[in-house]
């Protein structure tokens, strides 16, 4: 079947949404098409470009961010904190690996959210589940569970106003190496990790000085940061709206991010969003979890990676801790059975998410470095190597997950439990996350 932007239309679409106003939904899409691009294809290429060093271990992948971004978050304190984190963590990562680290969010645009179940019922009433802010809106009431097209004419504008305002930080000052203090989050309290940081940012800025004083110039490299963007790729409606051919360039990009990825629950082969995502130029992720066989990927990968491009594909895994040793190893195999190169990326998060007694989703920390250790262990026993990492966090002072050394257990989960989804890591505890894997890269390359 030959491919067209929308030739999705003509495949199952998972987690489709029922917009009942399809005129409506018509000139919201015309609208956003008419709009000029997020991101541009220059930028997509260069991020690829640097995905294909990932692969071949020479560049480490951090993507993280929120599980769904909320209209109401698109504020200055909430971007600046999201990016202060990211920057953190990817200071520490730098200075574990020796590696460039890419920082790519999953922000300014990830407002869409796969459901288990189609409604929800709160006693005698069933509504439509909530899908994220590109869709409809949280409040159980029917009208605001109605999918809205309008959303996702809101989607692309905050989505545009959030990368405006990160960009502007990361080019302008904000993310210059020479005062990482720009970066320092007003609540971070003294605690080991954080004072490991502090004496970690010290080392890299007296480093910087004494470079700047031997080659008597000023370290440009470290006055700005390439940041990118992703989200999942769910709402093909939205993603066909800014999917275009570019002047001086072949096939076609969605530009309404960097990085989209398919979920789990979309990745059917012959499904919509596999069909879409085959056709363009952008690189892509793939969430691959415990349902998925070994003759499922080598399809998926020859339907989404058929030549081998450099930097294209990054395969998420995410097995939970319990499931990992036995699933890893068998996409390992079917990878290289199908002489394929891939970012390989752990996702730690979405395998370990479990639910308290009292019914509030979180995830045990504990669980998340388990199977981020068994990651790195099972890639380097195969000879494989993982390339990054993909993390749920805020660089809020939430209480989601339990454990680390910030101490959250089950019983403070409903005092500032904000996620409308998933449950993130907060911010001592992405920190916390960022330098076990800095000491886990450092170990193994001082072993090799
Ligand atoms: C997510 O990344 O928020 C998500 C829904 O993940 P997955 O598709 O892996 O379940
Ligand atoms: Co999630």
């Amino acid at each position: 079947m030959t491919w067209s932007p929308d030739s999705w239309r003509q495949k199952t679409v998972g987690q489709d949404v029922a917009y009942p106003d399809a005129e409506a939904l018509a000139r919201a899409l015309a609208r956003i098409s008419a709009l000029p691009p997020l991101v541009t294809s220059w930028e997509v290429e260069a991020l690829k470009d640097k995905l294909a060093d990932a692969a071949r271990g020479e560049a480490f992948l951090l993507q993280g961010g929120d599980c769904a971004e909320s209209f109401d978050d698109c504020t200055s304190d909430s971007i600046a904190v999201k990016l202060k984190i990211l920057l953190q963590m990817s200071l520490v990562l730098v200075h574990g690996t020796r590696k460039p680290v890419i920082r790519l969010g999953r922000i300014a645009g990830q407002y869409a959210k796969p459901r288990s179940a189609d409604t929800e019922t709160r006693g005698e009433v069933t509504l439509p589940s909530y899908r994220g802010d590109l869709v409809n809106r949280s409040p159980f009431t029917e009208e605001d569970r109605t999918p809205d097209p309008e959303l996702l004419l809101k989607g692309y504008q905050h989505a545009g106003m959030t990368l405006n305002f990160i960009r502007a930080l990361a080019d302008s000052g904000f993310a210059d190496l020479h005062h990482p203090e720009y970066w320092n989050i007003d609540f971070a309290r003294p605690s080991k990790y954080w004072e490991q940081y502090r004496q970690l940012v010290e080392n890299i800025r007296d480093s910087i000085s004494f470079m700047e004083a031997i080659s008597g110039s000023d370290s440009r490299g470290a006055q700005r940061v390439d940041v990118y963007t992703s989200h999942e790729a769910l709402s093909l409606n939205y993603e066909l709206a800014q999917t275009r051919e570019v002047p001086h360039r072949r096939g076609w990009y969605n530009l309404t991010t960097h990085f989209p990825w398919i979920g789990m629950r979309t990745c059917q082969v012959d499904g919509a969003h596999v069909e879409y995502c085959r056709g363009i130029r952008n690189p892509l992720g793939i969430k691959i979890g415990p349902g998925m066989s070994a003759e499922w990927l080598g399809e998926l990968l020859e339907v989404l990676h058929p030549d081998n491009e450099p930097g294209r594909l990054v395969l998420i895994h995410r097995f939970g801790a319990g499931k990992i040793a036995d699933q890893l190893p068998k996409a390992i195999e079917a990878v290289r059975a199908a002489g394929k190169q891939v970012v390989w990326c752990a996702d730690p998060m979405h395998g370990n998410t479990e639910t308290t007694a009292e019914g509030i989703k979180t995830r045990r920390f504990d669980r998340i470095l388990d199977e981020l250790e068994q990651a790195f262990d099972i890639h380097a026993e195969m000879g494989s190597v993982l390339g990054g990492v993909h993390i749920e966090l805020t660089g809020e002072n939430v209480t989601e997950c339990t454990g680390g050394s910030s101490g959250v257990e089950d019983a403070d989960l409903h005092r500032a439990y904000k996620s409308k989804v998933d449950p993130r890591l907060n911010y001592e505890q992405a920190l916390e996350i960022s330098m076990r894997i800095a000491a886990r890269i450092r170990g193994q390359s001082a072993q090799g």
